[in-house]
């Protein structure tokens, strides 16, 4: 039966580029939130999911590691994702992982958007940066080309606005649409084990609500939703599209990437979740 509820829903928006070019901070600013204290410089360990509320609409943004060893991650960020915003330091420019990031990209067929940080630093060189993207087939608005590209500083805010601006006008284009009603599925982001809480799983809502008490069936593993919360830490009891949450409930941490969904009926989570350990 077709769906009655179809309604726009937010962007998600992966942040990628190549390690220490400022993914964590860009967001961190653009939450306005303080900088988790390890985090700034440190090394992203795993991807961060928020949403934020922008005078055009909300944005969902997910936050990836640039280190080398996380390629699988980034091609599922990639794949999650309606947008990737490239981040490429203007000090440094195109690197290993901007150039992997731009790939992983292409090959999901999402559009880019190029963010040149760290605009403050005396050595910033965007036009260099530009020359350097041009060489992988990222060609500017302003040269002609169809990717939009904003100059930012993590570190002063500039920029910050025009950015969200330009995501918000992007998703305009892509009309993105989705049904609200009936039951949810999504992707997992990450997931751990927790002392005395059990699996501890994140998840993207793509399509759909879910309701705390539903069966999830996540990876080969399912069971019913026993706590949400929200990307503060607040508890929760739905989340509709678009919408990261954290839950409870899992008996185990099903892999980053994985889908999930809600089912009806105990009998067939069992034997979907037995067929995927089988594989
Ligand atoms: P990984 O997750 O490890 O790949 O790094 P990242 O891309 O998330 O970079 P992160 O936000 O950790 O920033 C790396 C370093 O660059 C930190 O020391 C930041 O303070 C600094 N930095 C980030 N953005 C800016 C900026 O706009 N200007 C300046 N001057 N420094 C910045
Ligand atoms: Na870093
Ligand atoms: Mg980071």
């Amino acid at each position: 039966e077709k769906s009655s509820n179809v309604q726009a829903r937010p962007p998600v928006v992966t942040i990628m580029g190549h390690v220490d070019h400022g993914k964590t901070s860009l967001l961190d600013k653009i939450r306005s939130s303080k900088v988790a204290s390890g985090e700034a410089g440190g090394i992203t360990q795993h991807i961060g999911a928020y949403h934020v509320q922008t005078d055009q609409g909300v944005i969902t943004f997910l936050d990836t590691p640039g280190h080398a060893a996380f390629t699988a991650m980034r091609s599922r960020g990639a794949k999650a994702t309606d947008i990737v915003v490239l981040v490429v330091a203007a000090d440094d420019g195109m690197m290993p992982q901007t150039a992997e990031a731009i790939d992983h990209a292409r090959a999901a067929g999402t559009p880019i958007i190029v963010a040149i940080n760290k605009m403050d630093k005396d050595s910033a060189d965007p036009d260099r940066v530009l020359n350097e993207l041009t060489t992988k087939e990222v060609v500017p608005e302003e040269w002609g080309g169809d990717t939009p590209v904003v100059k930012v500083s993590a570190l002063t805010g500039q920029g910050i606005d025009e950015l969200l601006e330009v995501i918000n006008l992007q998703a305009e284009v892509m009309e993105l649409e989705v049904a609200t009603d009936g039951a949810a599925q999504g992707v997992v982001i990450e997931s751990r084990l927790e002392k005395g809480r059990g699996a501890v799983v994140s998840l993207l809502v793509k399509q759909g609500t879910l309701n705390q008490g539903d069966l999830v069936l996540a990876g080969e593993y399912y069971g019913r939703v026993r706590a949400m919360t929200n990307e503060n830490g607040q508890k929760i009891t739905s989340a509709g599209p678009s919408i990261p949450v954290e839950i409870l409930g899992l008996p185990d941490t099903p892999a980053a990437g994985s889908e999930f969904m809600v089912v009806s009926d105990e009998k067939r989570a069992r034997e979907v979740a037995e067929y995927r350990a089988d594989r």
